[in-house]
């Protein structure tokens, strides 16, 4: 067994099974990079303060590299009797450079340590999901510009409503999946903020220049209490949050896919590459992946709920709860990635039948409104507009006949206001293109929608390549 970095007071040894209970290894690992990165900037800290020889700072930080490289070569033996990250590279680091790695932990505690840690990992990670949500905005604005004239019916209630234009209805998820990049933008500011030289919980006796830890670390500022700097979790909900708004409408997307994937609809195929098949029923083609984004968002919800009880009683400051913290956020994170970028590959091969999309907006009265519109222009009060063409739409089910289907003389019968040009205005397109508010579906305004989206996402991507 690995001698203890903590048992100076200890008498008898940890018992076998508190060794793996207590275990954060296999998770913990995850952020050995940034333990690293953090462990030497506090050497060179330590150093510049005066508080270790620049020449012991130096072989700290080299042995520090060596051990990532360890790591990542696969070289580097991990224990559960070494509990953490943390504890695993400071006893190796041991094992490198000798008694003098022993002066790392000076002034630092693994609570800073930690929430040190998670902020650098966190930081990255939002960098990336705004980076994969970029992309995700980039494929919606070009699924909607290949179908600008496509037509479907606009429903609430999921009942037929009013034709809007089928890049209409994606371009609403563009701008839900913009507001989650700009949430993950924000969280990103309570992130950035720098723990360390807040040791334990009261900060220390050590001279320490936390704004020039922060400075080597890029971080934009520095905690402002040293209780709460070891005891925040607020930055990983808030980001568990963001991801549980982004999963919630990766769902909704989810489910229209599934609807109109169904036979019912049938508005759209999903691709081949993108669906599964029944093991008994071979005429079966099933949405599988939209329906594991629908059902991976009650766990990302899940582990928000997860973080937020693990919290709520928890008295000031560090508790080992808190080591929990971090199997709920790499849950999210790797499902949150995972959807995304199912999506991103999953959207520019659905294949659109704008044929049954078209068909199904002249069934069901989608004109009704229209109709009632033609008449306001005509000077009846809209109300008595509104009961004058559901008496027509009542006549209509009876004689199974859609508004436009019906003759002038048979519309007459509920108002002789009514004449021949109304039929043009019950036209799918030219209801569509009267729809011409800001943010309204006529061609117009999509196009308008579509292009200043476009604009600041060329923006965006101007000075990278953006990845396939
Ligand atoms: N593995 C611990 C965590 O993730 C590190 C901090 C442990 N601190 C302590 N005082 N036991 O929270």
């Amino acid at each position: 067994m690995a001698e203890k970095l903590w048992d100076g007071r200890f008498s008898n040894k940890t018992h076998a099974s508190v060794e793996a209970f207590t275990s954060s290894i296999d998770f913990d690992k995850r952020l050995y990079a940034h333990d690293i990165e953090g462990s030497i900037a506090h050497c060179r800290m330590l150093a510049k303060t005066g508080v270790i020889q620049s020449d012991e700072a130096d072989a700290l930080v080299k042995g520090l590299r060596q051990i990532k490289k360890e790591i990542e070569t696969g070289d580097f033996l991990f224990s559960d009797s070494l509990e953490d990250i943390h504890m695993h590279i400071e006893a190796r680091l041991v094992g490198i450079v000798g008694d003098a790695a022993r002066k790392l932990h000076t002034a630092r505690s693994r609570n800073d340590q930690v929430a040190l840690d998670i902020r650098m990992y966190l930081r990255d990670e939002c960098r990336t999901m705004i980076h994969d949500l970029n992309r995700l905005r980039n494929v919606i604005v070009a699924m909607a510009d290949d179908n600008i004239d496509v037509v479907m019916p606009g429903y609430t209630h999921l009942q037929r409503a009013q034709p809007v234009l089928f890049a209409h209805h994606l371009m609403a998820y563009y701008e839900m999946f913009t507001r989650d990049t700009e949430r993950f933008e924000q969280v990103f500011e309570r992130i950035d903020v720098m723990p360390l030289g807040s040791a334990a919980l009261a900060g220390t006796t050590y001279p320490v220049d936390r704004h020039y830890t922060a400075e080597l670390l890029d971080f934009s500022k520095i905690s402002e209490n040293s209780m709460d700097a070891v005891s925040d979790r607020d930055f990983m909900i808030e980001f568990l949050s963001n991801a549980s708004i982004c999963m919630m409408h990766l769902s909704r997307i989810s489910e229209e896919l599934i609807i109109w994937s169904s036979s019912e609809f049938a508005f759209i195929d999903l691709p081949d590459a993108f669906a599964t098949g029944s093991s008994i029923m071979p005429q079966k083609k099933n949405p599988d992946i939209p329906e594991l984004v629908r059902g991976k968002t009650g766990r990302v919800y899940g582990n928000l709920v997860t973080m937020l009880t693990m919290m709520k009683s928890l008295p000031l400051a560090y508790n080992r709860d808190m080591q929990e913290d971090k199997l709920s956020l790499f849950d999210t994170i790797d499902t949150l990635s995972a959807c995304i970028d199912v999506y991103i590959h999953m959207l520019p091969n659905i294949r659109i039948d704008r044929q049954q999309m078209i068909n199904a907006t002249t069934v069901g009265y989608l004109n009704a409104t229209d109709m009632a519109d033609y008449l306001v222009t005509k000077g009846m009060p809209f109300r008595e507009a509104h009961a004058c063409v559901g008496k027509a739409v009542a006549h209509g089910l009876i004689v199974k006949k859609e508004l436009h289907e019906m003759s002038l003389e048979e519309l007459r019968e509920f108002s002789q206001l009514i004449e021949e040009d109304l039929f043009e205005k019950l036209d799918t397109l030219a209801m569509i293109n009267r729809r011409n508010s800001y943010g309204a579906t006529s061609s117009n305004q999509v196009r308008a929608a579509i292009a200043a989206a476009q604009k600041k996402l060329d923006k965006i991507f101007s000075d990278k390549a953006l990845p396939e």
